[in-house]
């Protein structure tokens, strides 16, 4: 049970934690675009201002590209822990706009669902963290831990200049765990704590055949097309199991022992209702493997985006001077966006066609992450999320990646807690993103029965 004075203040807040994160949300800090970077300095600001209301010492530190903003309380009872608490302001870009049923950055309640780009990824999750602080601090004056909030705003374009500043900030960053919302719960209703989140290696394959575009009928059959050259490329990136048949690629992959397996295979999965969830006609995946773990314990290659020639309406007929692709494998333990990129590249070398030069660029990556589940913290977790979900949590895997975890992890030498409120289906870099309103509270509840679990 959560007690009484912080339920009161949650009781009290409901309708001004829901308008806060609105203004949050009206704010397109689309870390990707450059017209943006305004509205992301402003998201940083407001939420480093949100940290100074509830009486904590903040500062924006600017890097070379969006800033950090820390928030510090240290006034916790001698002996007390010191945790730091991660989340990221910054959002994917909305488009395509005429997607959403409502506009992306104009906040809507439908269903239980709030809507908006950034609702669950990660702004719901950041700010309802500052509202279980805002809790402790205004019902009593005082926090049972001492609180770091680091905030970045570069998490949806790779963290790029995170890791650099954790190294040169670890006095200021030093901390007992690390607690981190920008993960889904496993199901409605039903607490999760995550033990493993994939890495990530993303590259741009370009392919360049003639000086310009030509005519396909003056010059077609006499000159190999990019477009072709590149499509011949991609197919060989796979073989018809759906295994990687990139050279190397698997040497590195760790097995994951039978304990991990079966820990997934106790989870309740239902393949046809994940399949409709997605909206394919069927689900594909490597051979000899079932869907979780495809999604958590093995690798991927995927295409992301595909550009070349005539795509408006009609027909135009064209031979394509360049293709492009932006190809992203999934990477887990213990392989590293390192070694990928140099296999990367050494396949694309021998398989691109004569008559075209195909180069790689290699834009951002970080690596897989496993989690040691034991230790106070994870204790106290397991019991602040009974407690406010009146259900014990369960563990689960992660498909996507939070690059900066293993970063916090070697630079700070601390444990990492990720603890999540999304939900399947939620809509995260897609139109129509959402989260469960219910979740934004519980969230709160939870985050709040954790800081008086670490205290006792
Ligand atoms: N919140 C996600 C990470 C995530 C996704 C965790 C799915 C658990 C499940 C995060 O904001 C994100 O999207 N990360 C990127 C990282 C990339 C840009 C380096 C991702 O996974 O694509
Ligand atoms: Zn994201």
């Amino acid at each position: 049970m959560l007690s009484k004075d912080l339920e009161a203040y949650f009781a009290a807040n409901t309708t001004a934690a829901r308008d806060e994160l609105f203004e949050l949300l009206r704010i397109p800090s689309v870390s990707a675009r450059s017209e943006h970077n305004a509205d992301t300095a402003r998201a940083a600001d407001w939420v480093a201002q949100s940290l100074s209301g509830i009486g904590f010492k903040t500062t924006v530190h600017p890097t070379a590209g969006h800033p950090v903003v820390v928030g510090e309380w240290r006034k916790a009872p001698k002996g007390a822990q010191t945790i730091l608490i991660y989340g990221h302001y910054d959002v994917q870009p909305a488009e395509p706009l005429e997607l959403w049923n409502s506009p992306p950055f104009e906040p809507a309640i439908r269903d239980g669902k709030i809507f908006a780009r950034g609702s669950v990824d990660d702004k719901g999750q950041l700010y309802l963290h500052i509202k279980a602080l805002a809790a402790h601090l205004s019902a009593r004056g005082t926090l049972p831990v001492n609180v770091i909030v680091l905030a970045e705003g570069e998490e949806e374009v790779g963290s790029e200049h995170l890791a650099e500043f954790i190294e040169s900030h670890t006095d200021l960053l030093r901390c007992d765990g690390v607690v981190i919302s920008d993960s889904a719960m496993y199901a409605p209703g039903q607490p999760s704590i995550l033990s493993s989140l994939r890495g990530l290696a993303y590259f741009e394959i370009e392919v360049v055949g003639p000086a310009s575009d030509l005519h396909s009928g003056i010059y077609g059959g006499a000159v190999m097309n990019p477009a072709m050259a590149l499509a011949r490329i991609l197919a060989t990136m796979h073989d018809a199991n759906g295994h990687i048949a990139i050279p190397g690629f698997y040497d590195k992959v760790r097995d994951w022992g039978d304990a991990a397996r079966k820990q997934v295979r106790s989870l309740p999965f239902d393949d046809e209702h994940f399949r409709a969830e997605t909206g394919s006609p069927a689900l594909f995946g490597e051979q000899g493997y079932s869907t979780l773990e495809r999604l958590w314990m093995r690798p991927t290659c995927e295409v992301n985006g595909l550009l070349s020639g005539y795509t408006g309406e009609g027909a135009k007929t064209v031979l394509p001077s360049k293709a492009m692709a932006k190809v992203s494998c999934r990477l887990v333990p213990d392989q590293s966006p390192e070694e990928i990129e140099k296999l990367m590249r050494a396949h694309v070398e021998r398989v691109a066609p004569k008559g075209v030069t195909a180069t790689v660029k290699h834009l951002h990556g970080g690596r897989a992450w496993r989690a040691d589940l034991n230790g106070p913290l994870f204790d106290a977790a397991r019991r602040a999320l009974a407690s406010a979900f009146d259900r014990e949590p369960v563990i689960t895997g992660e498909g996507g990646s939070i690059p900066v975890v293993g970063d916090f992890q070697r630079v700070l030498g601390a444990p990492v807690l990720l603890v999540g409120f999304g939900l399947p289906g939620e809509n995260a870099h897609a139109p129509n993103e959402w989260m469960s309103e219910e979740n934004y509270y519980q969230g709160m509840r939870a985050m709040a029965a954790l800081w008086d679990e670490l205290g006792k």
